[in-house]
């Protein structure tokens, strides 16, 4: 598998540290000391859908191809407005795409995930072309009111292309059943026949639980991935990590006793926008002419499940 075009998009509403001091008793400080994020995008007018479609489009034009050149498409996504139909018929739909499609939910890692099967299908070669899109909108699963989690997360959306190559050296994927450190409940109808209590709430999180699984696993990760291709931590141009804290990327980096030039972030800019991250700041790297064609980059990252994914992959455009 090789990454043949990138995009991404996200919503026009930044909201900075100072606007969430108006109505939560927080401070910038504290925000800035302990995440990193200064602001993250949110959305407002703007639908999901339209800023994965925008994503989906650039990604297939960096690629040089149409939606018609696509035989494939995964959506990864938390959540969205629609429970059915899956948000990857919508997409597919508004870009003019004929391609079966899928919705995987594999929390922040599914950027990797949609990787994984996507590489799996060229293999079959039952795809040429498979468009990757991760949409996210974690800004609506969490309580307004509660401090500890509504700082942490954006919204937007990140595109890939990926075709048959070689690129791709290694993928990793965990999975570990620790349902209760991070969830999400959505509410549902009521019937007359409902007799168990049932009792929704905005996203829980334990942050500190999450922070030492997301670090742990991603060493742990990265490492297994070094070990079974032989490289070393100098030899990865750019580590293209969950942005979900500056602190957790920096305990990595440190970790892997690497430059800080070669673990990129933009979390202080948009927050955590959960699946979306990866290919979106591959995106912004790709753009600002950062990569180069045989730069090895390692992607990894973690989710609620816990999930957490990571691959070694050379770049090819
Ligand atoms: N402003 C001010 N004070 C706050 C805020 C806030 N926004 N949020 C929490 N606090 C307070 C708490 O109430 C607590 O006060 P108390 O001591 O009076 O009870 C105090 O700060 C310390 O709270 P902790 O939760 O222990 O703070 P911690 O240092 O662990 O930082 C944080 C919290 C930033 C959430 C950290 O645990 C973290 O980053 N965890 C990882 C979270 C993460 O990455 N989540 C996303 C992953 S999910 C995903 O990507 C799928």
């Amino acid at each position: 598998m090789k990454i043949i075009g990138t995009g991404s998009a996200h919503p026009k509403c930044a909201v900075t540290n100072q606007m969430l001091e108006q109505f939560l008793e927080t401070t910038d400080e504290w925000i800035t000391e302990r995440t990193g994020i200064k602001e993250r995008c949110v959305i407002s007018s703007e639908k999901l859908e339209d800023m994965a479609c925008e994503a989906a489009m650039k990604a297939l034009e960096n690629a040089n191809l149409t939606p018609a050149d696509i035989d494939f498409l995964i959506c990864s996504n938390v959540v969205n407005e629609y429970v059915t139909p899956a948000l990857s018929c919508i997409i597919q739909g508004k870009i003019g795409a004929t391609c079966p499609t899928v919705d995987i939910n594999a929390a922040c890692a599914g950027f990797i995930y949609a990787m994984d099967i996507a590489d799996d299908k060229l293999k079959a070669g039952k795809a040429k072309n498979i468009l990757i899109v991760c949409a996210e909108e974690p800004s609506r699963m969490v309580s307004w009111k509660n401090r500890s989690t509504c700082v942490l997360f954006g919204d937007g959306a990140g595109a890939a292309v990926v075709t048959a190559g070689d690129e791709l050296k290694a993928i990793r994927l965990t999975t570990s059943s620790l349902t209760e450190v991070l969830y999400y409940q959505r509410t549902l109808e009521p019937t007359p026949y409902i007799s168990k209590e049932e009792n929704f709430e905005p996203l829980v999180m334990r942050g500190r639980e999450v922070f030492k699984h997301a670090v742990t696993n991603s060493n742990r990760d990265i490492k297994a991935l070094l070990d079974q291709t032989g490289l070393t931590p100098a030899d990865i141009k750019y580590y293209v990590l969950h942005q979900a804290n500056r602190r957790i990327i920096d305990s990595i980096r440190n970790f892997l006793g690497v430059e800080e030039e070669r673990v990129p972030h933009n979390v202080e800019r948009y927050g955590n926008i959960s699946s979306a991250a990866l290919p979106a700041l591959l995106d912004e790297l790709n753009r600002a002419g950062k990569l180069q064609k045989g730069d090895k980059l390692v992607f990894s990252a973690f989710g609620a499940g816990f999930t957490t994914g990571a691959c070694i992959i050379e770049w090819a455009m």
